[in-house]
């Protein structure tokens, strides 16, 4: 019996958290080096409409029909089943493994997502197209996160640098390498980023809405500081797209003094990001709903480990060192 399988990456939001729930732009990218991963197999032994589940990561062997209805596995395959119009499936098995930390800013709960869907699909031979994809993997994200401005099932189905705003069709991000970068026939990154994860699970649905509550506490400076993280937006997507480096990093480190503001930060987050400066980063700033997750700091290829070891002595539990190349 052939095994259809399917993977996506984690992603990490550069510019923009928090702001784009309320229309802002926002940055994001893939981070390739973590992965989801599904795979759906028919099961000979099995009785037809018998779904098996297995995540081994979470722990997780059960029917699918076992599972609570608002379980995001369950809205993943129904709604794949439903936009397919397939009502009776043939005995399944389907194993979902994820190397993306839960519940830290990398986006796993879309990625997992995304993966079965698409894996899903083209097993009962309907690939479903990206749009679809990632229309069903925000309807999971919305039941589970409430107000999702659809930044991680955007930029993760679609596995490239992002520029977006809620409810508009994204922009798919033009990259420039710095002019310093040397040429060369393999492809060198036009900026190289430092993931420092604080071991820190902290489940966006609380920092968004606290963030709510605040906004609507004192919406006109709230909406001022909305404002001016959409200004740094706009002028990293500039940088990104010129290729100015330095500029791409204070953008980085203006965008975390601001969500400092906004009450998302923690010091664990404030640690790394000032451990990421003091170690030569050109910027830095966490990255997603806050409280916990990860910082992410722009860095010259060459100090990339040096910014990583940096991180790990001051307690992250993880680094990942990851790139976006130039476009054609
Ligand atoms: O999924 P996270 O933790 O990377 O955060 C998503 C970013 C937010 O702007 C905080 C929420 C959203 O829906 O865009």
């Amino acid at each position: 019996m052939p095994v259809i399988s399917a993977s996506a990456p984690g992603k990490a939001i550069l510019f923009g958290e928090h702001a784009v729930v309320y229309n802002r732009p926002a940055i994001a990218v893939p981070v390739n080096q973590v992965k989801a991963k599904a795979y759906v197999q028919a099961n000979p032994q099995g009785q037809a409409g018998d779904v098996i589940i297995e995540a081994p990561d979470i722990k997780l062997v059960s029917r699918l029909k076992d599972l609570a209805v608002d379980h995001p596995l369950v809205i993943a395959i129904q709604g794949v089943q439903e936009m397919l119009g397939i009502n009776r499936l043939p005995a399944l098995k389907i194993r979902v493994t994820s190397s993306i930390p839960i519940a830290a800013g990398f986006g796993s709960g879309a990625a997992v997502s995304v993966a079965i869907v698409r894996a899903f699909s083209i097993f009962l031979g309907h690939p479903l197209e990206n749009e679809q994809v990632s229309a069903l993997a925000y309807r999971v994200d919305q039941v589970h996160h409430g107000t999702p401005s659809g930044i991680d099932n955007t930029v993760i189905t679609y596995a490239q640098p992002i520029y977006f705003i809620r409810n508009q069709p994204f922009i798919a991000l033009k990259v420039t390498a710095p002019n310093n970068s040397t040429k060369s026939d393999t492809p060198i990154p036009a900026f190289t980023f430092v993931i420092g994860d604080t071991g820190i699970q902290s489940p966006t649905v609380k920092a968004v809405s606290d963030v709510r509550l605040r906004w609507q506490d004192d919406p006109s400076s709230y909406e001022a500081k909305f404002d001016a993280i959409a200004q740094i937006v706009t002028e990293a997507r500039h940088a990104i797209e010129q290729g100015h480096f330095e500029n791409l990093g204070q953008l980085m480190t203006q965008n975390h003094l601001l969500l400092q503001e906004i009450d998302v930060s923690c010091l664990e987050l404030d640690l790394l990001f000032e451990t990421a400066i003091k170690a030569g980063a050109a910027g830095a700033k966490l990255s997603g709903g806050g409280r916990g997750g990860n910082v992410i700091a722009l860095t010259e290829t060459k100090k990339a480990d040096i910014i990583a070891s940096a991180f790990e002595k001051a307690g992250a539990t993880r680094t990942i060192i990851t790139h976006i190349y130039p476009t054609q």
